[in-house]
């Protein structure tokens, strides 16, 4: 048996999103004529209380696009040290933006307000101005930690207050959304612009969108252009994700499920040294053999997963893992 558990990137699509895609009614979405990429957009963009979206090609491009829509070349943002925006998109901060980037130490990834006020700068020539926040829900590198909207509240205030863009790096926002009860509708309130990806736990092949207000959006669709991201018949793709947010939302529970039988039977190894709280799909832990002789062992019964360090291995629950596979995993890891 094979269990891919590196990523919730690996998904396949289901028959029905098959289905949902051959039967997708497509024109040239540079021109503005995909109705499949329109609906996607308006669809998303409601769902989450913006007043535009756009479909890009992946979730790098979404975060990249709305740092330049918030950002001057000169300007410094706010991110966790964590971020992805800032380790794992290969600098783009710097390069696509001119921007320099202030890393804070978040409980598993999760900034505060008082965290911010401190490295927000002074008006000086000697400093970067400060005008973007980006946070990150739920948090890929602490182990899928997610805020729920009241730790939000007091940062959107704080940006609001100091004049600053909060952005969110939602690639697992839904993932959040199911865990906390909290209502997408209310992202639109405290952020300037979300970015919200359909390829990783919801299971399309490819895209994200870039959801903010109108005139951000226009200003995003000519840098996703200059990026190279305007894609023509992409009808394809977004009925991919039209169909996702009708029919995988709900289900990640399921992973979550998944995620908390895999950490319950962690906890239980002698030869794992500490498993990080899980809250979504997932899991970090420690070994106390270097990560690299365990995932060995881990390739050679099927199981596949990625290390984050030296002595830590990620295990991310998604669509494709059933509940026999996370059985048979279960077993495995009694046996190491
Ligand atoms: C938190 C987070 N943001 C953004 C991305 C980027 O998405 P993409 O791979 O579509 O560029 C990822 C990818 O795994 C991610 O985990």
């Amino acid at each position: 048996m094979i269990v891919d558990l590196r990523s919730d990137t690996v998904t396949k699509p289901t028959p029905g999103m098959l289905e949902a895609m051959m039967n997708a009614k497509i024109g040239d979405d540079v021109f503005g004529e995909d109705e499949t990429v329109n609906e996607l957009e308006e669809k998303s963009a409601r769902l989450f209380g913006m007043e535009a979206g756009i479909f890009c090609p992946s979730g790098t491009m979404t975060n990249q696009i709305a740092i330049k829509c918030f950002t001057q070349p000169l300007d410094e943002l706010i991110a966790d040290q964590t971020a992805h925006i800032y380790r794992y998109e290969g600098g783009g901060i710097a390069f696509n933006s001119g921007v320099s980037t202030r890393l804070l130490n978040g409980e598993r990834g999760i900034l505060t307000a008082d965290m911010i006020e401190p490295e927000i700068n002074a008006e000086n020539v000697h400093y970067p101005h400060t005008s973007l926040v980006a946070l990150e829900n739920t948090v890929n590198k602490g182990g899928g930690a997610c805020y729920t909207i009241e730790q939000i509240k007091p940062i959107a205030a704080l940006c609001k207050n100091k004049g600053l863009k909060l952005h969110l790096d939602g690639a697992r926002i839904f993932n959040a959304l199911v865990k906390t009860g909290d209502k997408a509708a209310d992202y639109g309130k405290y952020f300037d612009g979300v970015s919200v990806c359909l390829s990783k736990g919801l299971g399309s092949p490819v895209g994200s969108v870039f959801l903010a207000d109108k005139q951000t959006i226009k200003y995003a669709r000519r840098v996703r252009k200059v990026f190279g991201g305007g894609m023509r018949q992409a009808g394809f793709l977004a009925a991919a994700g039209i169909y996702a947010l009708d029919h995988h939302v709900e289900r990640l529970k399921i992973d979550h499920s998944h995620a908390a039988i895999l950490a319950d039977k962690l906890e239980k190894c002698a030869w794992i040294t500490n498993v990080l709280p899980v809250d979504t799909n997932i899991i970090l832990f420690d070994t106390a053999e270097p990560a690299a002789i365990i995932l060995d062992k881990l390739a050679a019964q099927g199981i596949k997963a990625l290390s984050t360090d030296k002595h830590r291995i990620r295990f991310v629950l998604h669509l494709d893992v059933f509940p026999e596979q996370v059985e048979y995993v279960v077993k495995v890891l009694g046996t190491l």
